[in-house]
């Protein structure tokens, strides 16, 4: 056993392993988030005092912020069990069935990707989240009936990276919906310190916030930055990472000093030379881009979004005058504010 988890590890290159270890286990050590951390503690010591669960929870977010790291650090919290699953992997009602009659009492189940439910296993979920109850068809074709089975009260957690790719009904079965959001650099500075304390990896407080003002407001990509960074300082440096290691190491792995890669810039460069200061769509964006438009909606944009680069219009998305100027054009002189508010 032993040995087969470190073969395991080795052959992954220790970056889940990595990931995992540096995940936060209660909700002390969880940075940022100040709003959704406040709610989850009251919520979590309310359902511990009347001995009952917690009530079914929505995370939402871009991906990385920590939405896994929530349920898990709510599990341990709670002192219950974390089942994991996602909204791919279950296909059929079958598939739901057979992992909510496994959970014992007080149980949480986590359901990643949770917009990506089919309709078939949605619906079973229904019953399972409202009356704790599942029913099974037995048998096939007109003979075919019913059963219901009941469940223990467990918690579902569901994460998405929009609450708006949800059904209605589902939505409205979740008792608690927090959406999590970029995090400010100085955040991601004190993640980049945890991460760096943990990994043993010498940083000081500069070199940190060089890291967290190019990590896209996302603790993931913090630490993943972090990591690559001493990789360069171990090469290249002293071993130990400060504000001018951190500079050239980022440089080197090509992300600018805002923290935009080249499909940022790619999508900044044709809203502004393609479509002048016309708000423009999603779509066309995507297409223009060669990029996907579900991540373009869920990952790029809202960085752009928190840069003040980009914004939303009734219309569509225009380019703010400090998006121009980041990439070294002169903003349209407030013409494009003039026809859009003479709408
Ligand atoms: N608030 C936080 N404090 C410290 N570290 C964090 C925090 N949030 C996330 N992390 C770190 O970021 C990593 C990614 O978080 P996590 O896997 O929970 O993101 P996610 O929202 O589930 O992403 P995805 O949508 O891609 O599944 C974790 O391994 C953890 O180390
Ligand atoms: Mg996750």
């Amino acid at each position: 056993m032993m040995d087969d988890r470190l073969i395991t590890s080795s052959m992954i290159g220790g970056d889940e392993e990595a990931e995992h270890s540096l995940r936060p286990r209660f909700l002390k050590e969880y940075i940022g988030q100040q709003e959704v951390k406040e709610h989850m503690r009251i919520y979590i010591e309310a359902a511990k005092l009347r001995g009952e669960p917690l009530d079914h929870a929505v995370f939402y977010g871009p991906p990385g912020l920590g939405k896994t790291t929530l349920a898990s650090i709510i599990s341990n919290e709670m002192g219950s069990n974390l089942k994991i699953t996602s909204g791919p992997a279950l296909t059929h009602a079958g598939d739901l069935a057979a992992i909510v009659t496994n959970l014992s009492e007080g149980d949480i189940l986590f359901i990643d990707e949770i917009h990506r439910l089919n309709s078939s296993v949605e619906e079973a979920l229904y019953p399972a989240m409202e009356d704790f109850a599942i029913d099974i068809v037995m048998g096939k074709g007109p003979s075919a009936y019913s059963i219901r089975i009941d469940l223990p009260h467990f918690t579902l957690i569901g994460a998405t990276t929009r609450l708006g790719l949800l059904t209605a009904p589902l939505r409205d079965r979740f008792g608690i919906k927090e959406q999590l959001s970029l995090y400010t650099p100085s955040d991601l500075a004190e993640i980049i310190v945890r991460s760096a304390g943990i990994l043993g990896v010498r940083i000081n407080e500069e070199g940190a916030l060089e890291i967290a003002s190019r990590s896209r407001g996302t603790p993931r990509i913090a630490n993943r930055l972090l990591k690559r960074v001493r990789d360069f300082a171990q090469i290249k440096g002293s071993g130990s990472i400060d504000r001018l290691t951190a500079k050239a190491g980022l440089d080197m792995l090509a992300i600018d000093e805002k923290g935009l890669d080249a499909t940022d810039r790619n999508i900044l460069t044709a809203m502004i030379e393609k479509f002048a200061s016309r708000p423009v769509g999603v779509d066309t964006i995507a297409a223009a881009t060669g990029e996907d438009a579900s991540t373009i909606e869920d990952v790029y944009e809202p960085y752009l979004m928190q840069l003040g680069f980009i914004t939303r219009t009734p219309r569509g998305r225009i380019v703010l005058p400090a998006g121009y100027v980041h990439m070294g054009y002169i903003p349209p002189a407030d013409e494009g504010q003039i026809k859009f508010s003479m709408e």
